[in-house]
């Protein structure tokens, strides 16, 4: 591929040509326009009626995709079996203990199950209520306009009802992605506005619109929380301080911790009341990988051309590109299928070993502390300089920990910012242990090298469908390392 470009590049500057990226992506599909669609036309079918080959590949996203040909993002496929994180990462169930995300958290299945899985989920992880429908119902805009916090603040259920009948279910949808006048694509969601303000960025061009419209949900974000930690507004984007192209883990944490009013929850192992990080699939990308300085979009590789009879379009059926045999990436790269994936792999494969690293040795820290926090209950006196040190610690390694947890990738959307901020979660969690090491020792309290994370503790019998621990989903370290240094759940209940 480089190869190639280099060659393209040589001929390019011969010719007198410039040669971009695009050069080797196909040709744009024609648009054929047959009928005028409305501005505010929510209705899918209706937008199917002048564009039925895009309709009918979006409502693909309800389809099961083929058993075993992603090895992380398993979920939804023909097995149908749901894949329950907190199994894949023991560790999780422990750092997230305290509230939804402890109880429940299942791989994604297809954008039409947006709504439906949230309907079908412990009720805990809607507790914030109408707000959960920010990255999930397309009248989300529109009925916080018109109905404010009577409708953020709604139970969960309450605000579903409020929503017009037909669409209750309905998830990302056309006017989500498209302008109907002119089947421009565009964004149509006011947190996203907000966050591109705090960037600084007011000029969108095709390429930008091509990541943003699915940066409308696949970002991370905060639901804002008043003194008594109730539904205080609309979500919001922790980007401030950050720029377009660098929105780095390190401002996303000294946003969410510089304001109670982003504190979301309570870990219960330690008792710190924390913030959070969802999906920042679009953070991760686009903070200076490789394919983003290409010019690559979300959309390259989750939504590439295809084929239908004389037609060419975009795939709507947007999934993992290792269901869809790869096709996104040989639009681009001229290797096999098998090479691609080979080195999908061999980066995933490393995310997941480092993962595992950063991961247990957070929760050991978690650990430490509740003995701690236990200790002093008993009467342990603290220099409360190194307590505090190794709270901040803590925290630093806990919300690394997080955003790579969270992001949908294993890594693949940027590498080497993956491995560096795992790498970081690790020092911080490893640094945080020392001082509480020290601070139990001043005691007099000496602890065994290896911690027990009583794991099975917050692995089974969760929440109201009493989920237990499925040993055969967990992503173990690939490289065996992880068992030099904890032990790990290996037993289903
Ligand atoms: C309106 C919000 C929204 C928009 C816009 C959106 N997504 Fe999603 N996406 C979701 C939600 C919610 C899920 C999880 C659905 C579930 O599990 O029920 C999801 C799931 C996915 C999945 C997993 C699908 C699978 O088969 O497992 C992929 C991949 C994905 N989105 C990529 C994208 C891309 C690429 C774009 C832009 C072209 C995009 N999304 C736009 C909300 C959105
Ligand atoms: C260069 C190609 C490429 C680009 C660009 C890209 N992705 Fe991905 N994405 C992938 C691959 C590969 C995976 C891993 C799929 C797997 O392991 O099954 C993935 C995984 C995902 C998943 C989880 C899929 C699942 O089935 O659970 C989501 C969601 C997602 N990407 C969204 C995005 C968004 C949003 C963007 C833009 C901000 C983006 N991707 C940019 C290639 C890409
Ligand atoms: C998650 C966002 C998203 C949703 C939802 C979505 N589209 Fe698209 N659509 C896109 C993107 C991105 C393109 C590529 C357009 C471009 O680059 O100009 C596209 C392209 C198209 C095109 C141009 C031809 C082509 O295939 O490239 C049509 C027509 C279209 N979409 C119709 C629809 C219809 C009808 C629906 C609803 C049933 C829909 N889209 C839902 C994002 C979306
Ligand atoms: C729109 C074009 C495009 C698409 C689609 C695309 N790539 Fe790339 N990819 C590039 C470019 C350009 C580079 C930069 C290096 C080069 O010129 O080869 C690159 C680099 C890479 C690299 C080496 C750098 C790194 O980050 O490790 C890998 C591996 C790779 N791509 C895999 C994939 C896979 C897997 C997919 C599909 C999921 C994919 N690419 C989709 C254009 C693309």
């Amino acid at each position: 591929m480089i190869i190639l470009k280099k060659m393209l590049f040589v001929w390019g500057l011969f010719l007198g040509l410039v040669v971009t990226l695009q050069d080797c992506a196909p040709e744009k599909p024609d648009l054929i326009k047959v009928a005028q669609i409305s501005d505010n036309e929510y209705d899918p079918e209706v937008w199917g009626r002048v564009y039925p080959l895009n309709y009918e590949s979006w409502q693909q996203t309800k389809r099961p995709k083929p058993v075993d040909k992603s090895r992380y993002r398993r979920g939804w496929d023909e097995d149908r079996i749901v894949y329950d994180r907190l199994s894949e990462f023991p560790f999780a169930a422990l750092l997230y203990n305290g509230w939804g995300f402890g109880i429940e958290y299942n791989e994604p299945r297809g954008h039409h199950y947006a709504v439906i899985d949230q309907i079908e989920i412990d009720p805990s992880r809607t507790s914030p209520g109408g707000v959960c429908l920010a990255c999930k119902t397309p009248y989300h805009k529109e009925f916080t306009d018109k109905y404010g916090m009577d409708y953020l603040k709604a139970p969960f259920m309450e605000a579903v009802n409020m929503l017009p009948e037909k669409h209750r279910e309905l998830g990302p949808a056309c006017i989500d992605c498209h302008q109907g006048s002119t089947m421009e694509i565009r964004t149509h969601k006011d947190h996203l506005e907000r966050g591109l303000a705090l960037l600084g960025k007011t000029e969108l061009s095709h390429l930008d619109k091509r990541n943003l419209v699915c940066a409308q949900c696949h970002i991370t974000y905060y639901v804002p929380r008043d003194n008594n930690r109730k539904v205080a507004g609309d979500v919001q984007l922790p980007w401030t301080n950050s720029r377009w192209g660098s929105i780095p883990i390190e401002n996303i944490i000294e946003d969410l911790l510089s304001d109670e009013n982003r504190i979301e929850w309570v870990q219960s192992v330690t008792g710190f009341p924390l913030p959070y990080i969802r999906h920042p699939e679009f953070e991760l990308f686009s903070n200076g990988s490789v394919h983003w300085q290409a010019g690559v979009s979300c959309t390259d590789c989750h939504m590439p051309y295809y084929r239908v009879g004389a037609n060419k379009i975009s795939d709507h059926d947007v999934t993992s590109p290792l269901k869809a045999d790869m096709r996104a990436c040989r639009q681009c790269h001229t290797e096999s299928a098998n090479w691609l994936e080979k080195q999908l792999f061999h980066i995933q494969d490393r995310t997941v070993s480092a993962l595992n690293r950063a991961g247990y040795a957070t929760a050991t820290t978690a650990k430490l502390f509740e003995r701690l926090h236990m200790e002093q209950k008993n009467g342990l006196n603290l220099d409360e300089n190194l307590y505090r040190r190794a709270v901040d610690l803590y925290k630093q390694a806990f919300l690394r920990v997080v955003f790579i947890a969270a992001e949908n990738s294993s890594g693949f959307h940027n590498p080497a910012e993956a491995g560096r901020v795992l790498t970081d979660a690790v020092a911080f969690a490893g640094r945080s242990e020392a001082l509480l090491r020290q601070l139990l020792a001043s005691g007099g309290i000496h602890l065994p090298e290896k911690i027990d994370l009583e794991l099975q503790k917050y692995l089974n019998q969760r929440g109201g469908k009493g989920l237990n621990f499925k040993a055969d989903q967990q992503f173990k370290d690939p490289f065996g390392i992880q068992e030099i240094f904890s032990e790990i759940p290996l037993k289903n209940k």
